[in-house]
């Protein structure tokens, strides 16, 4: 059984221009102690997925309309975000992209992640400063028994992200969500942090959700690959199937625009983009939502949904390319 199963989940807003369909009916599982990363341009539904999950997000204006979120057999989407501060970071822990908007600029780092223990776990205050000053060792903050008494804003940002990781994982949570935790921080330094999500990963056997727009992110981290967009899956693989054979029209552009390292500059500037953006989720066109931007279009993708289907195991695709007719 997974660890996480969402299925058709439908995640909507109200506005005064309309209902924006954020996210439309998604299926996303996670098995125990994997790396899943959901992977999309800006605007795909990725965080608001997400954030579904804990109900992080403010309702109203969003409201989860359909689906189900059973986590260890237990449907979530049906409690009130007061039942489901039980399962917030004692079972799913959360890192956000801007750590300092998540953390209390008031409080020392040490007595943010020390409340969140002693709040889900019968420990003593000095028990939950020396588990504090552990986790700050464990995502390697040097000097952790001096830092755990320092505010956020003595820490650099990637040390900061350190501490979110820290605040996260305190509670040893069998899943933890990672949005897009690297996009604020500079390259070297990003790699840093991914390399400590796996090794942290590895250690406490927790399953891990990255979100990330960067296909170069999901060749390094991933095991499995759900690719979003515009609210709706578009394409699931292993990540080697994934990259050795990319079906969907929108994830073979993600994957030829990652930047190549090994190219040198005159070939890097030819890099392929996909031309045009995400369409606005209210009123979204029939048919497929990429067909606006898709160089295969065909007349049958304006008028009908194309629907997620297997092409080879556990490889899923929603394209109207190569559909039996
Ligand atoms: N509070 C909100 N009110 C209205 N629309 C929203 C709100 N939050 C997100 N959206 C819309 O939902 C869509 C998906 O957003 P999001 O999940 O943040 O995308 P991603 O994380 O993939 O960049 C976008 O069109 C965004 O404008
Ligand atoms: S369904 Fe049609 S428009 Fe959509 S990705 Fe496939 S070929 Fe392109
Ligand atoms: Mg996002």
């Amino acid at each position: 059984m997974a660890l996480l199963d969402i299925k058709g989940l439908k995640t909507h807003f109200t506005t005064d221009d309309g209902i924006v369909q954020a996210v439309d009916g998604v299926d996303i599982s996670i098995n125990r102690g994997e790396t899943l990363c959901v992977v999309g341009e800006s605007g795909c539904g990725k965080t608001v997925t997400a954030m579904s999950i804990l109900k992080l997000i403010a309702m109203p204006p969003g409201k989860i309309v359909a689906g189900e979120i059973i986590f260890e057999g237990r449907d979530l989407a049906p409690l009130t975000s007061h039942q489901l501060d039980e399962i917030r970071a004692k079972e799913i822990g959360f890192i956000f992209q801007e750590p300092m908007t998540s953390l209390n600029p008031v409080l020392t780092i040490g007595e943010q992640i020390a409340e969140s223990l002693r709040r889900h776990e019968a420990v003593t205050r000095k028990q939950a400063l020396e588990r504090t000053i552990e986790m700050l060792q464990l995502v390697q903050i040097p000097n952790a028994a001096g830092r755990v008494h320092h505010y956020p804003h003595q820490f650099s940002g990637g040390m900061r992200q350190r501490v979110m990781i820290a605040m996260a994982l305190a509670c040893r949570p069998k899943l933890v969500i990672a949005d897009e935790p690297t996009t604020a921080l500079d390259v070297t330094i990003q790699a840093q942090i991914l390399d400590l999500l796996q090794d942290m990963k590895e250690r406490l056997g927790m399953a891990v959700m990255l979100i990330t727009h960067a296909m170069g992110v999901v060749a390094e981290t991933a095991q499995r690959v759900v690719v979003m967009y515009a609210g709706k899956v578009v394409e699931e693989a292993p990540v080697d199937e994934l990259f050795g054979n990319p079906s969907h029209p929108y994830t073979q552009g993600l994957i030829r625009s990652i930047p190549r390292i090994d190219l040198d500059a005159e070939h890097k500037t030819r890099l392929e983009a996909i031309g045009g953006s995400v369409p606005i989720l209210i009123n979204p066109p029939p048919g497929c939502r990429f067909a606006s931007r898709c160089k295969h279009a065909m007349s049958i993708c304006t008028k009908q949904e194309p629907q997620l289907r297997e092409i080879a195991p556990g490889h899923r695709m929603a394209c109207h390319l190569g559909d039996a007719s």
